[in-house]
């Protein structure tokens, strides 16, 4: 997807090495909303649950459950990779941890159960990058459109360790990032199709909450308008967007398609989803913390392959059964008309330079 040629001219000589030890200020909040109702409030993170959920845990329980805030269905493919990492967990820790997931924002918004995660009342989640950019700006980088390639440049980089330096700027936010996954490109939809730029002139699109993605979705020609996953459906239903950008699998699983089934193949972003915990619980794990952190990462190989299986079906049933229509693009003037966007994230300071190193190093 990335023009690299172009792209990585910008970066100048300068020291491909990350240099920042952290985020920056320590207070940093992803949202100023209040923290979520259902499900989190008043809990200690001692990860036993009270509440009686579905099920959505994997099948052993251990002594201790860690609360998982998951923003989408459990079908998500990423749910079960996160399920399948549990049942490993408890094997590894002689069931002392398994894993539980909070689906379809029961447990907040992603920015509201990353403050929670913040402050150790939930103990784990799945956060997109652009979240995270809110307290990291340096994030921005990793979020950008067009920067990665495939599917198979993201699942190479963050099976590598080649990021690990960048993701763990985080820790002084509460957090640290153990995994890292993606749900594959986004494409633009709406209830028209979108060929060039200026079909998007005018237009309301959701992004994810952060600076970068509204600006991507300036240069894409459109107003970036940004929003929690959980308002898009009826924002669009009630006119007050005229479309949003997602991958497939959430496009479907989101039943999105019913308000919007003109689905445009702009990808312009590839979306890395942050598996996080709280400092507090890592912290609180002993050595079982060190398993924990070696299973998440062997789970990014998982995740990606179950996307991977299941893309074409996605696209085939949306298509076939759901009434969508799926339109080519050529992303050439959308690719351009980012660069300029690509160019100032990457060159912010050495972190930034950095990690665009790694990512293009990464690319196939
Ligand atoms: C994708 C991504 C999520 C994100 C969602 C969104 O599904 O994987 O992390 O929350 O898009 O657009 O909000």
């Amino acid at each position: 997807m990335l023009n690299k040629k172009s792209a990585v001219a910008l970066l100048l000589a300068g020291a491909m090495v990350f240099t920042m030890v952290g985020c920056g200020n320590k207070d940093n909040k992803a949202t100023t909303a209040a923290p979520a109702s259902e499900g989190a409030s008043g809990e200690a993170a001692t990860g036993e649950t009270t509440t009686g959920a579905a099920s959505n845990a994997g099948e052993k329980k251990g002594a201790t459950v860690l609360k998982y805030a998951f923003n989408q269905t459990l079908e998500n493919p990423e749910a079960q990779a996160v399920l399948a990492l549990s049942d490993k967990l408890y094997d590894e820790t002689d069931g002392r941890y398994s894993i539980e997931v909070y689906p379809s924002e029961q447990l907040g918004s992603q920015a509201e159960s990353l403050e929670l995660i913040q402050a150790g009342t939930v103990e784990m989640g799945m956060v997109s990058n652009s979240i995270i950019e809110a307290v990291c700006p340096d994030f921005a980088i990793t979020g950008a459109p067009y920067v990665y390639e495939s599917d198979a440049h993201q699942k190479k980089l963050f099976e590598s360790d080649a990021l690990d330096e960048f993701f763990a700027m985080t820790k002084d936010q509460g957090f640290e990032i153990i995994g890292v996954y993606s749900l594959g490109a986004r494409n633009v939809y709406s209830t028209f199709p979108v060929k060039t730029p200026a079909d998007l002139s005018g237009k309301k699109i959701r992004v994810m909450q952060s600076d970068t993605m509204i600006k991507m979705m300036e240069a894409l020609g459109g107003i970036g308008t940004p929003m929690a996953q959980g308002e898009v459906y009826t924002a669009i239903q009630a006119g007050t967007l005229d479309g949003a950008e997602n991958n497939i699998i959430t496009y479907t699983d989101l039943a999105q398609y019913e308000v919007a089934s003109e689905y445009s193949l702009t990808n312009h972003l590839m979306i890395p989803d942050m598996m996080v915990i709280s400092n507090t619980v890592l912290d609180s794990m002993g050595d079982d913390a060190d398993v924990l952190r070696r299973l998440a990462k062997e789970s990014v190989t998982d995740a990606f392959e179950r996307c991977e299986s299941l893309r074409d079906g996605y696209f085939e049933k949306a298509t076939k059964e759901l009434g969508v229509t799926v339109t080519e693009v050529d992303i050439k003037p959308f690719q351009e008309a980012c660069m300029e966007l690509i160019s100032e994230i990457a060159d912010r300071n050495d972190n930034t330079k950095a990690a665009y190193s790694a990512i293009t190093g990464a690319a196939k």
